[in-house]
């Protein structure tokens, strides 16, 4: 055996490396609603609780669910036809397919490869990200970053969820809460800096502020017990602890994200948080010292807490209805199970 200084290395220095685009942009946001309405009312026959209290403490009028055999594929797909008309970009231009998750129910495989196949995607590279109400800004931050990189041109990323499917009718402390929805962005090269840096992080320690409350090994295991009970898959919340967390938490992220930017809260068009819950969006406005006339995301009224989805459904409503300008600047934040979060500036397509 020669000793390892008599080895030596044959091809250093002669690797290739791609370079991308200077800088990347959303070319489009699209997104899908579920038919199905459920109102304050139709919850409050499950959970005892009033349309005044949930409104008070959430701000949610209603929220959609997607219908019993419809999956979180079918609804990525219909957010992702959107994104893909509204951008005039073909799947086969596709360089990568990025889907946020957590309610994908299959460990493996991922909800993406299936997805790409759909769209005619010629076999992109396709990948889920498990970030919960971070997911869409992750996705955001690593498809800027493939499309400067030069590893894909056009990156789909789609936020989506079943969180009916997952959340305990009966828990007055989430049946209120979570909703279901998709939406989808298209990023690709940009002439100019549209996509600021992204703020990210975790806190692994709060693991179980909000989490799945059994893992699937012990569901497996305890496949006869869960005949009876059928809850432990679903979704728990320390629902004080995450109010903190994202009020106290959040807001110097969301500064952060304004200042590698090179902004202040003064130029913004519009400011996009997840949709966790009214009173902490108006909260973080409050720590941000946001100016009264800067347009704020409250898609959460209609739409509920759709996790990944809830920044792009609520962008796509924004611009749709006019309240935030196309090309203007959006500060857009996710925070959530981990716990993790993500901020970051973007030019509105
Ligand atoms: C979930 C949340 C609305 C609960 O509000 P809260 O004020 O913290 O509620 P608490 O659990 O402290 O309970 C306060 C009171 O409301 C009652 N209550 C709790 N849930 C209720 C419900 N669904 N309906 C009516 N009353 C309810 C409690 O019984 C308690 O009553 P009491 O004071 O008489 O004992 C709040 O914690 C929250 O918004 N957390 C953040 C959740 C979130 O955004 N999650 C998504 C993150 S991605």
């Amino acid at each position: 055996m020669p000793s390892d200084s008599t080895i030596a290395p044959k091809g250093t220095g002669r690797l290739s490396a791609t370079t991308g685009a200077q800088y990347a942009r959303i070319h489009a946001v699209g997104g899908y609603r579920p038919e199905r309405v459920i109102t304050n009312d139709e919850v409050c026959t499950w959970i005892d609780s009033s349309d005044q209290w949930i409104r008070e403490r959430s701000g949610i009028e209603t929220r959609r669910w997607a219908a019993p055999d419809e999956t979180v594929i079918d609804m990525a797909e219909k957010a992702a036809r959107d994104v893909l008309t509204r951008s005039g970009i073909r799947p086969a231009q596709l360089g990568a397919v990025l889907v946020s998750t957590v309610t994908h129910p299959y460990q493996t495989p991922a909800a993406a490869p299936l997805l790409a196949t759909r769209l005619g995607a010629n076999g992109a590279p396709a990948f889920d990200i498990s970030a919960a109400c971070a997911g869409y800004c992750y996705g955001i931050s690593l498809a800027s970053d493939m499309v400067r990189g030069g590893s894909a041109e056009y990156v789909l990323v789609v936020g989506v969820e079943k969180l009916s499917a997952f959340t305990d009718k009966h828990d007055r402390g989430t049946a209120f809460i979570f909703g279901d929805g998709a939406g989808a962005a298209i990023v690709g090269p940009s002439d100019h800096p549209a996509i600021g840096p992204t703020v990210w992080g975790s806190d692994g320690e709060a693991w179980d502020t909000i989490r799945q409350r059994e893992s699937w090994t012990h569901i497996l295991n305890a496949w006869e017990d869960r005949q009876q009970s059928g809850q432990d898959s679903t979704i728990g919340m320390k629902g004080q602890s995450v109010f903190r967390w994202a009020v106290w938490g959040m807001a110097p992220v969301a500064q952060q994200a304004l200042d590698k930017a090179g902004i202040t809260v003064d130029d913004l068009d519009a400011f996009i948080p997840h949709q966790a819950n009214m009173r902490i969006i108006d909260q973080l406005i409050k720590q941000l010292g946001m100016p009264a006339d800067i347009p704020v995301a409250r898609d959460i009224a209609q739409t509920g807490n759709t996790s990944a989805a809830s920044i792009p459904l609520a962008t796509e409503r924004m611009l749709r209805e006019g309240e935030a300008p196309h090309g203007g600047l959006a500060l857009q934040i996710g925070f959530g199970a981990g716990l993790v979060y993500a901020a970051q500036v973007i030019e509105l397509p």
